[in-house]
């Protein structure tokens, strides 16, 4: 998936959340959820923490969560254009001394051991191709974490079933895969100490290019019914890798044989 970076846009050295998240679309939403977690963010994972992001796209964001929260992040993703403009953005901004960003394949990414202050995904996971990738997936971030390490990770909800034919109709790749739901959830519930979760947009999704009707839109929506994992568009959350002897035992055994394989 291209993630150009887009040079004609001037930004300020000060970056601002909503440019971090512009790339993804759907900005005001996730601006919403980002925030959202950010006190909780600060608080668990303090200035100078190493945190390790999969996925960074053209890296704005991560740009962000460095310069407003002080991680030191290594960022690891599979795209030679997501690594070119993130590079580029890290020393647009003058931070390249607290980010670093790899281009890596799939394998290497798995490959990767540590033993991480927190972990930090946005948008990754639900482009699983099956349900063991996923779990595989969870288990690899357990085991880079260190006990009582914290997992932040932001994902795109399967939501309800007009968001599901919108996204058909759009010819949207992702429709089919791991988008979350409940049963993606137990695989969080089972590994994780869930610290807060969060959970946005139903319907009122559709009014987001709107910011005032969006607004209103998620007001009314969530008076209406509670929004949960089976209904809703992005679930925001920081878990823990529990410590002590009520820690599961997690054995990384490699990624499930892709399709040709
Ligand atoms: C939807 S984008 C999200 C980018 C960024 N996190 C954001 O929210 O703006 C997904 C990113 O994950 C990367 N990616 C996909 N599969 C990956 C993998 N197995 N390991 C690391 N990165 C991966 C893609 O190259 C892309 O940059």
């Amino acid at each position: 998936m291209p993630w150009p970076a887009r040079e004609n846009r001037p930004l300020s050295r000060e970056l601002d959340l909503r440019s971090g998240l512009e790339a993804g679309g759907a900005p005001v939403m996730w601006e919403r959820a980002v925030r959202s977690l950010l006190p909780g963010m600060q608080e668990l994972v303090p200035r100078g923490s190493e945190v390790l992001e999969i996925g960074y796209g053209d890296g704005l964001l991560s740009c962000y969560l460095h310069q407003r929260l002080g991680w030191r992040i290594l960022g690891l993703d599979v795209s030679e254009e997501a690594h070119r403009s993130a590079q580029e953005n890290a020393s647009r901004f003058g931070l390249e001394d607290g980010l670093e960003f790899r281009c890596c394949s799939p394998d290497a990414v798995w490959s990767t051991r540590g033993s991480y202050d927190a972990v930090f995904i946005k948008t990754v996971l639900y482009s699983s191709r099956s349900f063991d990738e996923y779990r595989t997936w969870l288990d690899w971030v357990f085991s880079v974490l260190k006990p009582g390490g914290v997992f932040v990770n932001f994902e795109t909800g399967r939501a309800n079933s007009l968001t599901q034919i919108y996204r058909r109709l759009r010819g949207r790749s992702y429709t089919d895969l791991c988008l979350y739901t409940g049963e993606i959830e137990r695989l969080y519930n089972v590994r994780f100490e869930i610290i807060e979760r969060r959970y946005f947009g139903g319907l009122s999704q559709f009014f987001a290019p709107l910011p005032t009707l969006y607004s209103i839109a998620s007001k009314v929506e969530e008076e209406m019914r509670r929004r949960d994992a089976d209904n809703s568009f992005i679930v925001a959350m920081i878990c823990r890798r529990p410590t002590g002897d009520g820690a599961p035992t997690v054995e990384i055994e490699g990624p499930p044989a892709r399709d040709g394989a």
